[in-house]
């Protein structure tokens, strides 16, 4: 009987290729297949571009198609067939990697297809990546927490009144996911008096890498899907 393939799950960080572990590069160099995972509407996979640097010339690349929604309930279909195609590669023996922006058990899609294969009796390593936001903490040159502050993570999506609840109880915020409704979360910002400290940095890391200090003036922008605020409270 042919041995299972282990699944790897990696962590690439946000964008800056200097920024995946020594492990992560490990398992990229020795797996058999890649998944990148991308979404219908773009081309590539940021994932992987940002893995590119250390792939080995003659990998297999398998690009998954992954809905941008908030719940796996939402179309389960998608994430059930991508995971068979995942097993099925495991069941040949082969070792696989699914690559993850950031970190792969925050906020992830890498998040249900683990959910889904630990079910299978196979082995996982999830390997941990630098979530975007402790770079964008350091990029900017924001602590993020000291002593007893209370530090709250923030998707822009929840329920107005669950953001409300959080910025008040925190002395520093980080708000994700802030593309949808940018405009929105401004003026949430500014209600709370926390609009002049927030700095916004999309697509850390990347070439095209954007900070903006002074969000207020920019309530018209068209705001890049990986963008995160980063905000305190005076
Ligand atoms: C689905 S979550 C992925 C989070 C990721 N797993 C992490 O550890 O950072 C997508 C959100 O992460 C943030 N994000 C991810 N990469 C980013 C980057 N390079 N620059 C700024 N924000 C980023 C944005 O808030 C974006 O809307």
């Amino acid at each position: 009987m042919t041995k299972l393939g282990t699944f790897y799950g990696i962590g690439v960080g946000p964008g800056d290729p200097d920024l995946l572990t020594v492990k992560a590069i490990r398992a990229i160099k020795e797996v058999d297949v890649i998944i990148a995972p991308k979404t219908e509407k773009k081309e590539g996979s940021v994932a992987l571009e940002i893995a590119r640097p250390y792939l080995k010339s003659d990998i297999e690349i398998i690009y998954q198609v992954f809905p941008m929604v908030k719940d796996f309930a939402e179309s389960p279909e998608i994430f059930i067939s991508n995971k068979e195609e995942i097993l099925k590669l495991l069941r040949t023996g082969k070792n696989v990697a699914f690559l993850t922006l950031g970190d792969p058990m925050f906020y992830s899609t890498y998040i249900y297809i683990f959910k889904l294969l630990i079910n299978e009796k196979i082995n996982i390593d999830t390997i941990p990546g630098v979530p975007a936001f402790l770079a964008i903490a350091s990029k900017i040159g924001r602590p993020l927490a000291f002593g007893n502050d209370i530090l709250s993570i923030i998707p822009a999506t929840a329920d107005t009144n669950d953001i409300a609840a959080a910025l008040e109880s925190s002395n520093t915020s980080v708000l994700m996911k802030v593309y949808k409704n940018f405009d929105q979360m401004v003026s949430t910002l500014e209600t709370h008096e926390m609009a002049h400290n927030a700095v916004l940095v999309s697509r850390c890391g990347l070439p095209d890498e954007k900070v903006i200090e002074d969000i207020s003036q920019h309530k018209n922008d068209k705001i890049n899907y990986l963008s995160t605020i980063i905000t305190r409270r005076n």
